[in-house]
């Protein structure tokens, strides 16, 4: 029997890390990017899946263009949503594991404690509708899959997260404010990637990984200056100022609390994610850091 991994998003921020990861532990993989597979063309996944006919399918591929989602819905719809129809038929047919990731946008925010996986959803934007469109394309077409929710993911690879925006405001302004009433986890690729290439196969079910702790992005914000003046990296930044959502308004709502809580893959695990401000500082380290 074939045990080909086929990973789909290979070129965005959390694919990269996974195919890493991949190549690091010797996996048999392939990578298949959006000129392979088009996630608004069935076609080219129905023909890749049949042709390759991998045991496990790890989809990092997304429209995550959370705000532009608002005014092209159709195709977040398509690449969210419906390509997991397809996706999921596909993998039923050779009984393939179907490992996707989701996301804490699937929840309204009205809580204020950690999101448990049987909780109530309901998404309040486009990008977070047509996410769990493709949630519920997966659970209803295959029978062997994993949906992966996870938050505020930033890494060192793809085009663009919010460290990276930090990092870019802050070599270049003295003083930036950032929204501080919005509270999440932030997640760290590398970390979440630990865990995608370990989940075991006869794993069912959806849950949910991200970093430990809770920040708002103004925490975050001055946590990434904190890390980044240690390592001298050349910052203009003297004062970050902590804002309210409405003065900083965005084309799509964003949920006020989205911490998940994820007991349930920390007991299946036996390990605990780490907390996100160890896990930032990780990424630094390993990135900009002299002597690593
Ligand atoms: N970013 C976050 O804060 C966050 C939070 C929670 C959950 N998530 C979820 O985590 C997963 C990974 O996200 P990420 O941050 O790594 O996203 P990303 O950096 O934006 O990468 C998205 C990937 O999807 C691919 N893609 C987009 N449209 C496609 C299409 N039509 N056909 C084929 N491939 C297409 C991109 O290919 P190109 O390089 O060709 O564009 C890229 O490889 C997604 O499921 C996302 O919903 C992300």
């Amino acid at each position: 029997m074939s045990s080909l991994i086929l990973l789909f998003g290979n070129t965005g921020q959390l694919g990269q890390e996974v195919e890493k990861k991949l190549q690091s532990t010797g996996q048999n993989y392939v990578a298949l990017a959006r000129d392979r597979c088009d996630f608004t063309q069935p076609e080219s996944l129905r023909e890749a899946i049949a042709a390759y006919q991998p045991s496990v399918i790890i989809n990092c591929a997304a429209y995550t263009a959370v705000d532009k989602a608002e005014s092209d819905r159709q195709i977040a719809e398509i690449v969210n949503g419906s390509a997991l129809r397809v996706i999921a038929r596909e993998a039923e047919k050779i009984n393939a594991f179907l490992l996707h990731i989701s996301t804490d946008y699937v929840f309204d925010g009205h809580k204020n404690t950690p999101y448990e996986e049987g909780d109530r959803v309901n998404p309040i934007n486009v990008y977070g509708s047509s996410k769990l469109a493709g949630e519920k394309e997966i659970q209803e077409n295959c029978s062997r899959f994993l949906i992966l929710r996870t938050s505020w993911v930033y890494g060192v690879y793809g085009k663009g997260n919010f460290v990276k925006t930090m990092l870019k405001l802050g070599a270049a302004r003295a003083e930036i404010g950032v929204v501080a009433d919005q509270i999440g986890s932030p997640t760290w690729t590398g970390d979440l990637a630990n865990i995608i290439t370990q989940i075991p196969p006869n794993l069912t079910g959806i849950y949910h990984y991200s970093n430990s702790g809770v920040a708002s992005w103004y925490d975050f914000a001055v946590a990434i200056f904190e890390e980044a003046q240690q390592l001298n990296f050349p910052l203009k930044i003297e004062r970050v100022i902590p804002i309210t959502t409405a003065e900083y308004p965005t084309a799509a709502k964003r949920p006020v609390y989205s911490v998940l809580s994820c007991q349930k893959i920390a007991s299946i695990l036996e390990s605990s994610p780490p907390h996100w401000r160890k896990s930032l500082r990780k990424m630094f380290v390993g990135v900009w850091s002299p002597n690593p």
